[in-house]
Order: C-alpha cells, then sequence, then structure tokens
C-alpha cells in the first residue's frame, strides 16, 4: 500500500479549452480570418463539414460559463486567445474590441478568484499571414508572434500570471505539414523540421520578452507528450521506443528546455537531407528562451517494436477519420513502428487508457528537466447521453481522471513538481475534425451537427465529482 503525498496547498486545479473550440462569433466585432476557419469550409474536411463559426458560443455566454466555474471551485481556468481577435491580420493595427472581450472575461475570471492561465497561440493563426508568407513557414513569422505575444503582455500581464506559449507545436505542426489532415494541409517531411524551427525560435522569442514585460509571471510551452514504451524488451525494440523517444518528444522538449536538438535524430535528419536550416543568432535565441514550466497535454502513451528499413513509413501515421492517435503499422523504416499495447484497454475513440503512463511521463520530464510540470490537458472523449431525467451519467470520465489522478499524486510522491491539473475541458466542446459528438466537458453542451441544439448548458455527473475532488484539495479522489 503507497503512502502518498498530498496534493500542494496551491494546486492549481482546473480545466482547459481552446479559443477555435468554444468561442464561435468568428467573425464578429473585427475579428479576422484564421486558417481554421478557412480549412473547415473545404469540403470533406472535418465530420459533417462542422465548423467553429457558433461553437459553443462562449464569446456570448462566457459569463454563465464562468459562473459554472466557479459554482464547481475552480482554481483555475486554461483558455487560448484568437490572435484574429488582436490583429485581424495577424499583425498591425490592434483590434481593441478583441483586448476588450478577453479583459472581459479575465475579470470575471478573477472576481470569482479563479486563476487565469492564456495560451498565446492554440492553432487558429490568422488566415492572413498563411497567405501573405506561409505563416509558419516562413522566419517572418518570429517577428510577427513576438509582437502579438507582446502585444498580450502589455495587455493583460497586470492580471494574468500563468501563460503557455504554444499549444502542441508537434501535433499542429505533424497534422499540419506531415499527414494534410490540419490546415495548411501539405504533406513534406524538410517543410515540416522547417516550419518546427522556425515555431521554436517564435517560442524562445515570445519566452525572452515575457521576463521584460511580466516579470513576476510563469511561462511554458504545453507539449503533447506521449511517452514511448517499447514492445518486447528485445534490445532492437528498446532501440525503437529510444529512437521514438527523441524522435517524437525530445526533438522538442530539449529545445524548449535546454535549446539543443537531440544529437541521434539531428544526424539522422541530416542524412535524410531533410534538417532545418540554421541561421547565425538561431541557437543562441534558442537557450534565451528557456520556460518556467513545461505544460504537459497527456492522453496517451505509444508503443514501439523495430521496422526494418523497407518497412512502414509515416503515411498511414493516421487513419482517414482524422483520429490522431491511432497509429498502428506506421513509422519511420531503420527506425521504429508503432505497435498496438494489448496490455491497454482502449476508449471508444480508440485511444489508449494508461494512467501509469502519466506517471512514467512525469517522472522522465523531471528527470531530464528539471522543471515543475503543469498539467495543462488530460481528459476523456466519448459520446455522452442525456438520460430521460435530463442528467448524464459519464461515470467511464469520472474513472478516467480518478485513475489519472492517482497516477499524478504517485508522481508528486515519487518527487515531480506538480503546479495544476487542467482537464480538457470545462464545457463541451468542438473537437477539430470530430464535430460535436466526440465530448469532453464537466458541463454538456446541446450542440449537435444535426437537429435541435439550443446550447442550453448542463452539469453531467463528474461536474459534481470534481467538485469533491477540488473541494478535499484531492483528499476525495
Ligand atoms: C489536444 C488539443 O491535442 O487534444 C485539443 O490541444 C484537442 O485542442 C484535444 O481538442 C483532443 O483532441 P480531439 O481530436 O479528440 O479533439
Amino acid at each position: 500500500h503507497e503512502k502518498h503525498k498530498p496534493f500542494p496547498q496551491d494546486f492549481l486545479w482546473g480545466a482547459a479549452s481552446a479559443a477555435y473550440q468554444i468561442e464561435g462569433a468568428w467573425n464578429v466585432d473585427g475579428k479576422g480570418k484564421s486558417n481554421w476557419d478557412q480549412f473547415v469550409r473545404i469540403p470533406g474536411k472535418t465530420f459533417k463539414g462542422t465548423t467553429g463559426d457558433v461553437a459553443v458560443d462562449h464569446y456570448h455566454r462566457y459569463k454563465e460559463d464562468v459562473a459554472l466555474m466557479a459554482e464547481m471551485g475552480m482554481k483555475t481556468y486554461r483558455f487560448s486567445i484568437a490572435w484574429t481577435r488582436i490583429f485581424p491580420n495577424g499583425k498591425g493595427e490592434v483590434n481593441q474590441k478583441g483586448i476588450d472581450f478577453y479583459n472581459q472575461l479575465i475579470d470575471e475570471l478573477i472576481k470569482y478568484n479563479i486563476e487565469p492561465i492564456v495560451t498565446i497561440y492554440h492553432w487558429d493563426l490568422p488566415q492572413a499571414l498563411q497567405e501573405e508568407y506561409g505563416g509558419w513557414e516562413s522566419r517572418q513569422i518570429v517577428e510577427d508572434f513576438k509582437n502579438y505575444s507582446i502585444t498580450l503582455f502589455q495587455a493583460f500581464g497586470d492580471r494574468v500570471k500563468y501563460w503557455v506559449s504554444l499549444n502542441e507545436q508537434n501535433i499542429f505542426t505533424r497534422l499540419g505539414y506531415q499527414t494534410a489532415l490540419h490546415p495548411p494541409g501539405v504533406k513534406d517531411d524538410k517543410l515540416y523540421y522547417q516550419v518546427n524551427h522556425h515555431a521554436s525560435l517564435a517560442n524562445a522569442a515570445a519566452i525572452k520578452a515575457f521576463r521584460m514585460y511580466v516579470p513576476d509571471g510563469k511561462i511554458g510551452p504545453s507539449f503533447a507528450y506521449s511517452p514511448a514504451y517499447a514492445a518486447t524488451a528485445k534490445p532492437e525494440d528498446v532501440l525503437a521506443a529510444e529512437n521514438a523517444e527523441e524522435l517524437t518528444n525530445h526533438w522538442w522538449m530539449d529545445v524548449y528546455a535546454w535549446g539543443e536538438y537531440p544529437k541521434a535524430t539531428w544526424n539522422y535528419l541530416e542524412r535524410e537531407g531533410i534538417a532545418p536550416q540554421i541561421e547565425e543568432g538561431d541557437l543562441a535565441l534558442l537557450k534565451e528562451g528557456k520556460p518556467d514550466f513545461m505544460g504537459v497535454n497527456y492522453y496517451q502513451t505509444t508503443t514501439y517494436e523495430k521496422n526494418p528499413l523497407d518497412g512502414a513509413t509515416l503515411e498511414a501515421n493516421f487513419n482517414t477519420t482524422g483520429k490522431k492517435g491511432t497509429m498502428e503499422d506506421s513509422g519511420i523504416p531503420g527506425l521504429y513502428k508503432t505497435v498496438s499495447n494489448d496490455n491497454l484497454e482502449r476508449t471508444n475513440w480508440d485511444w489508449n487508457i494508461d494512467p501509469q503512463g502519466l506517471r512514467i511521463g512525469l517522472r522522465r520530464i523531471t528527470n531530464r528537466y528539471k522543471l515543475p510540470v503543469l498539467i495543462s490537458e488530460n481528459g476523456l472523449g466519448e459520446y455522452d447521453q442525456v438520460e430521460a431525467d435530463g442528467t448524464i451519467q459519464d461515470d467511464y470520465r469520472i474513472e478516467y481522471l480518478h485513475t489519472h489522478l492517482v497516477a499524478i499524486q504517485d508522481a508528486i510522491t515519487d518527487g515531480v513538481a506538480v503546479i495544476g491539473y487542467c482537464v480538457w475541458s470545462f464545457t463541451d466542446l468542438l473537437s477539430w475534425l470530430n464535430g460535436f459528438q466526440k465530448r469532453y466537458g464537466f458541463v454538456y453542451v446541446n450542440q449537435h451537427e444535426e437537429g435541435e441544439h439550443d446550447l442550453r448548458r448542463i452539469k453531467k455527473k463528474s461536474f459534481y465529482w470534481y467538485k469533491e475532488v477540488i473541494e478535499s484539495n484531492g483528499e476525495k479522489l
């Protein structure tokens, strides 16, 4: 029987969201068009052509949503800012109405003692920048992202002390430039690594500027961490898992924490002729942008085995319905190949359920980077049903969150410094490619692709459960 350390007294119990997935009001109050506003209009890209034009209408209902957060006792709320509300064209004149909206939201949170955590970038790039210079494909993005970030630091830094720079750089670049499932819908491995170099530079430039504008604040990226497991104890499978841990995880986290690219992966990319082009001053800048914490979005682990040189390529990495996370029979010839892990249960969306993987991941990060961790996302996407009596009995979500919180407490007991836990998500929201059928929230939103959708909010069973967890500071899990 393990003796647990308690959760820290100031632990940030919370939930998270992203602008495009909740706000709606896509063309309201001077907002410019984002890459997602553009992409979802291309036939066949999303489930039933669903868009975020309305999403769950948080833009107009934020007071109701924040009141529900307060009722649940939430200590923190992580949300993202839509770049196109602040700069409709990505740069130039500030749109005051955009600033006003986030000021009101932040003030509303503070009124209830909910600590705001602001994500600067959660995937909705101004379309104008995509059209002008290819967005992340050009080094110009570094300057524009830095200026956008500084504008936010100046406008909100007096009240917002926790910031997330980029959300899941590894995912938005992979889906945007390797699998083509997200905008700009490109498949180009060389460009993918170049885009990542620009994004890492932008991340570092924003963090460096942050020190001047919000000296008493804390900032870090949110990385989508899927710890690598070896399929067997065969040395070649263990090596495959090492390769994958370096190429799919350290490639980003080493750069965030140390400003260095991992060696074996760098040398592999050079041999393949796809290493990014690095200019003078780049490596120095990467070293100047050290984060205060590692933000971790954790959903599942990935298991690997040896991939012969004539084996499967990354092509098959995602199935056609866009369910990222189902990664059987994919990989890089000579390096690794993903296989299913029969020791783990799966969700109805085919994602592994692996709470211990979170403990393992937290320990790996702590040992390697010696940084505190903010769990900036973790949660369960499911098909929730409203019962005849109007309730939503999401016991499976309670079970999922419960087991992950136990794993977090195990990790804290091991010595990991965890700052907070943001469940994905507070209300149901638009699941990028999957419409509204894949639900994550503590609060159900009556929003559907078809039929009745009056957007009313209903508290799920998990809402009441999490309220007690927070009230007891994690003693009642
Ligand atoms: C994370 C993203 O990758 O996973 C969220 O930061 C996203 O924006 C979440 O919604 C769940 O993914 P999905 O595809 O199930 O919506």
